[in-house]
């Protein structure tokens, strides 16, 4: 069972490389919370931003904390889970950072359709600034983008850096919260380049796609490069009606009709 388990894995591993590898991908959706944003979707993420902020208490010498955010294969849904979580922190009245550190195919510039370049590349390859890379948004005012920036042949040295190690000490002092958007873990290193510089890290894994022993190979990664891992995020898990707990819907349904008292998305 375990054999077969692990030939699958693998066939799906090549799979996956071979198509990230290529650039080929369906047409993705920049999906970000808003006032039309179904209440439990919302609910979920405010769910996640209070339990992130409880996982990794601020510090005493008011410096910022920093989170990792990765996956274990492509497309499991880090980049949609890390701009509506770092939305959900700016929604509760404290500054974040929001970094693409996927330099390879980073697509967070695209939520808040701003230009790719300048960005995190271009800063620690030495050809822009830090004032040329940190953007607010027009969705939150306490909330601040750095896009992945040029294409580079050496992403992981580029983000094992000592530019990096400065950036990172900078937007500790400038703001709250750092999020970091990473690669997924099993296809390239890029994201334990980032790891010395975040105080925790999340696992982003997409319901039915990856195997539990992919899963524990990720998480060993991370420990193995003393990341301090916080939990995994189970994105897109489909809860069938006749199994959704009792009540539950009719709960959700109470809260959506309350109208000017509905907790919503707000600047
Ligand atoms: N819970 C969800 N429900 C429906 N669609 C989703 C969900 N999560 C992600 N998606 C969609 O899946 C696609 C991939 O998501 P996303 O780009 O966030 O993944 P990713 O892990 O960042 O991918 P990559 O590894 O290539 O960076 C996007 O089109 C996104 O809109
Ligand atoms: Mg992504």
């Amino acid at each position: 069972m375990s054999f077969l388990t692990k030939f699958f894995s693998g066939i799906r591993q090549r799979k996956q490389v071979r198509r990230y590898e290529s650039g080929l991908h369906g047409a993705r959706k920049a999906y970000l919370l808003d006032q039309d944003t179904p209440f439990a979707i919302t609910e979920a993420f405010r769910n996640l931003k209070a339990t992130l902020s409880v996982s990794v208490p601020r510090k005493e010498n008011g410096e910022g904390v920093s989170l990792l955010m990765t996956s274990t294969f492509p497309e499991e849904g880090k980049t949609t889970v890390t701009v509506n979580l770092a939305l959900m922190f700016a929604i509760s009245n404290v500054r974040v950072a929001l970094v693409d550190a996927d330099i390879r195919k980073g697509r967070i510039c695209k939520y808040f359709k701003q230009k790719a370049e300048p960005g995190l590349s271009d800063y620690l390859s030495g050809q822009a600034k830090y004032e040329d890379i940190i953007r607010s948004t027009e969705q939150n005012k306490n909330l601040f983008v750095i896009c992945s920036g040029t294409q580079s042949p050496r992403p992981y040295e580029l983000l094992e850096s000592d530019a990096m190690k400065e950036l990172s000490d900078r937007l500790k002092k400038e703001f709250d919260y750092i999020i970091y958007d990473t690669p997924p873990i099993k296809l390239v290193s890029d994201a334990l380049a980032v790891l010395p510089v975040t105080d925790g890290t999340v696992l982003v894994t997409r319901y039915m796609q990856s195997y539990e022993s992919d899963i524990k190979s990720s998480l060993d990664s991370i420990r193995f490069a003393k990341g301090n891992v916080l939990g995994m995020i189970v994105n897109d898990y489909y809860v069938p009606p006749k199994k959704m707990k009792k009540n539950q819907g009719h709960y959700y349904a109470y809260y959506e009709s309350e109208g000017e008292n509905t907790p919503r998305i707000t600047d």
